[in-house]
C-alpha cells in the first residue's frame, strides 16, 4: 500500500480544473490519512470553486487514481482555495454555510419510506420552530410535491428561484420543473448540474436544517450529494426485516466512503396495531432497526408503525401526518432527537 507521502506525490500531478495548475503547484492537498487495516485513504483537497460539475469530475479522477493505486475505499472532501489570486467566488451559496445542518435521508433499498420520512421529519422540525428546507433529490423518481400536496410552482425573483413553502417547509423538487409528469432523461453531468443549481440558484434564505430525500440505493446522485456536501449527516431508513443487516453493510460502506456521519436509524413499517384490539402485529418481521443501529453504532431514532395519515379534503397532502396523529407524534419525537444530536455536536465543535 502507498504511504501518505506517495499519495501526495501521486495527487500532486493532478490538474485543478479552474486554474489549470496542478494540485502540487497550488498547494491544494490539505490532508491525507490512511487507515491501513481498512485499506482506506481519505484526502482533503482545495479547489477554486466548490460544489461544481468540475469538482465532481476531479473527484472521479482522484478516486480512480487512488483505487488503481490499490486502495479499497476513498474518502474525499473539498474546500475552497484561499481567495487571493483566485477569481472571486460568486454569491455565497448554501453549500458553504456553517449555520445549516444538512441531513440526507438514505436507505439501502427502495420503497422503505425515505420520502415519507423526509417529508414528515421536515414538517416535524418546522413544527418545533426550526427553519427547514427540503430538497427532493430523487431527480428521476421525484415524489415530494405529490406527497405534500403541492400545486404551486416556484417563482423566480432577480434570477433566483424561490422555493415553495408548504407547512412551513421550503421545498424544491425536480417535479416543479417538468411538464405533465414527463420523465426526466438527463444523465450524468447534467444530473450533477441540476443538484448544484438546487443549492446555488435557489434562494433558501436562512435555514437551520436542509433535508435531502435521496433516491433509492447508493447510486450516482447519492455520491454527488455526498461530495458536494462533505459535512452532510445521514439518517438511514429501514424496514424491520432482519435482513436489514445487509442494508447496513451497504449503507455503512457508503458512509465510510463519503466520511459522512450517520445520525441514526429510523425503522419504518415497524408493526401494525389493530385499532380494535390494540394488538401489535409485526407484519414485516422484527428487530431489523435495532440490528442496523447496532451494526452502525448509532441510535435508533424511532419506530413508525403502518398507518395512513388522516386525509383532509381542504388541505390535501396525502403523505403528511397531522400533529396529533399517532405517527405525527412519533415524528415530533424523532425531530427532537435529531435537534438534540445536532446541537450536542455543534457544542463539541466549538
Ligand atoms: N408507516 C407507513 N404506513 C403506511 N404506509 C407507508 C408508511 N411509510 C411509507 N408508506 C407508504 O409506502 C410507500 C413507499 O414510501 P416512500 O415513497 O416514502 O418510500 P421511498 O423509500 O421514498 O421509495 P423510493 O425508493 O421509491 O423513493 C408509499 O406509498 C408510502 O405512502
Ligand atoms: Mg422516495
Amino acid at each position: 500500500m502507498l504511504t501518505e507521502k506517495e499519495v501526495h506525490a501521486l495527487l500532486s500531478g493532478v490538474e485543478e480544473p479552474f486554474l489549470h495548475k496542478t494540485l502540487g503547484e497550488l498547494d491544494g492537498i490539505q490532508e491525507i490519512k490512511i487507515k491501513e487495516e481498512k485499506n482506506h485513504v481519505s484526502v482533503k483537497l482545495l479547489v477554486a470553486k466548490t460544489g461544481t460539475a468540475e469538482q465532481m469530475q476531479l473527484q472521479g479522477t482522484v478516486v480512480n487514481l487512488l483505487k488503481e493505486a490499490g486502495f479499497e475505499t476513498v474518502g474525499l472532501r473539498f474546500e475552497a482555495l484561499p481567495q487571493d489570486g483566485v477569481a472571486a467566488q460568486e454569491q455565497p451559496s448554501l453549500l458553504n454555510t456553517k449555520d445549516t445542518t444538512f441531513i440526507a435521508i438514505a436507505s439501502g433499498k427502495g420503497g422503505v419510506g425515505k420520502s415519507t420520512v423526509s417529508v414528515n421529519l421536515a414538517i416535524a422540525l418546522a413544527r418545533l420552530g426550526k427553519k427547514v428546507g427540503l430538497i427532493d433529490a430523487d431527480i428521476y423518481g421525484f415524489s415530494v410535491p405529490d406527497m405534500m400536496g403541492i400545486e404551486q410552482r416556484p417563482t423566480v425573483e432577480n434570477d433566483r428561484i424561490i422555493p415553495v413553502d408548504r407547512f412551513g417547509v421550503k421545498v424544491i423538487s425536480m417535479g416543479f420543473f417538468v411538464e405533465d409528469n414527463a420523465p426526466v432523461i438527463w444523465r450524468g453531468p447534467m444530473l450533477g448540474k441540476m443538484l448544484t443549481s438546487f443549492f446555488q440558484e435557489v434562494e433558501w434564505g436562512e435555514l437551520d436544517y436542509l433535508l435531502l430525500d435521496l433516491p433509492p440505493g447508493t447510486g450516482d446522485v447519492a455520491l454527488d450529494i455526498h461530495s458536494m456536501l462533505p459535512a452532510c449527516k445521514e439518517i438511514i431508513v429501514s424496514t424491520p426485516h432482519p435482513t436489514a443487516a445487509f442494508v447496513a453493510a451497504r449503507a455503512g460502506a457508503m458512509a465510510i466512503r463519503t466520511e459522512h456521519e450517520v445520525l441514526g436509524v429510523v425503522e419504518n413499517m415497524a408493526y401494525f396495531e389493530s385499532e380494535v384490539t390494540g394488538e401489535k402485529e409485526y407484519v414485516f418481521g422484527k428487530g431489523g432497526g435495532e440490528k442496523l443501529a447496532e451494526e452502525l453504532a448509532v441510535p435508533l431514532l424511532g419506530k413508525l408503525p403502518l398507518q395512513q395519515p388522516d386525509w383532509n379534503e381542504e388541505e390535501f397532502a396525502p403523505s403528511v401526518y397531522g400533529e396529533d396523529h399517532r405517527l405525527g407524534k412519533i415524528y415530533s419525537e424523532i425531530g427532537e432527537k435529531v435537534i438534540s444530536l445536532c446541537t450536542q455536536q455543534q457544542d463539541h465543535n466549538v
